[in-house]
């Protein structure tokens, strides 16, 4: 079985904790902080079309709602999804790397996907083909640290392999897929989110 279908059959086992106000218990104000840090990064206007891609229960779209203008929401597991629903005008369920909707957004946040994705390149790729000429993309993902190692840790115990990245790794593959790193900034909580927008040339 592939690791995207482990993730997002383990998301969809535990996604009923999600529907709690405090799914990480004492971890719940790092956490929010991190998807402050998110938004804060992604600059998010209200004229927005917004494209989270891993939307998880949409703690990320919750916050992003109320500033944006459209979001749709995307993610492997529906039952993640159902709960994401609230915040979203538009939900699909579908893996990262082969996403293909045919249009493109100005704001796309990918947070905390990289860390299942086998084929990063393919996931940065997906990010790439729907990325308005002029807009802009805000992937995080689990960092080389001590808090990374032991979040993979206890997800190999749990059958799903995790990936920690640095944002120089980040940079680089956004690189070979025509994306250009403008920003890099390490979250509260053991991650790392990188700004990307279209190299010059490739749209
Ligand atoms: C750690 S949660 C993050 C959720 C949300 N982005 C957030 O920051 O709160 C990871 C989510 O990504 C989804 N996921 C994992 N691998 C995926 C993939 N390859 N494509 C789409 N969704 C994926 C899982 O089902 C899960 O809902």
């Amino acid at each position: 079985m592939k690791n995207v279908q482990r993730a997002a059959e383990f998301y969809s086992r535990t996604a009923g904790r999600y529907a709690r106000s405090r799914p990480h218990g004492i971890r719940e104000p790092v956490l929010a902080r991190q998807r402050d840090a998110i938004v804060e990064l992604a600059r998010p206007r209200s004229t927005d079309s917004v494209l989270d891609v891993g939307c998880g229960a949409g703690r990320v779209a919750a916050v992003l709602r109320p500033r944006v203008g459209w979001i749709c929401g995307a993610d492997a597991s529906s039952e993640m999804l159902a709960l994401a629903r609230r915040w979203l005008d538009e939900g699909i369920q579908a893996s990262l790397e082969t996403l293909d909707l045919g249009r493109k957004f100005d704001l796309i946040v990918c947070c905390g996907v990289f860390d299942f994705v086998e084929d990063a390149a393919a996931g940065l790729e997906a990010i790439r083909r729907h990325l308005a000429p002029q807009g802009r993309a805000v992937v995080s993902a689990a960092a080389v640290s001590a808090i990374g190692v032991g979040y993979a840790l206890v997800r190999r115990a749990q059958g799903v392999r995790v990936r920690l990245y640095t944002s120089r790794r980040l940079r680089a593959l956004a690189a070979s897929c025509g994306l250009r790193c403008t920003a890099a900034r390490r979250l509260p909580g053991g991650s790392v989110a990188v700004m990307l927008e279209h190299a010059g040339g490739r749209v």
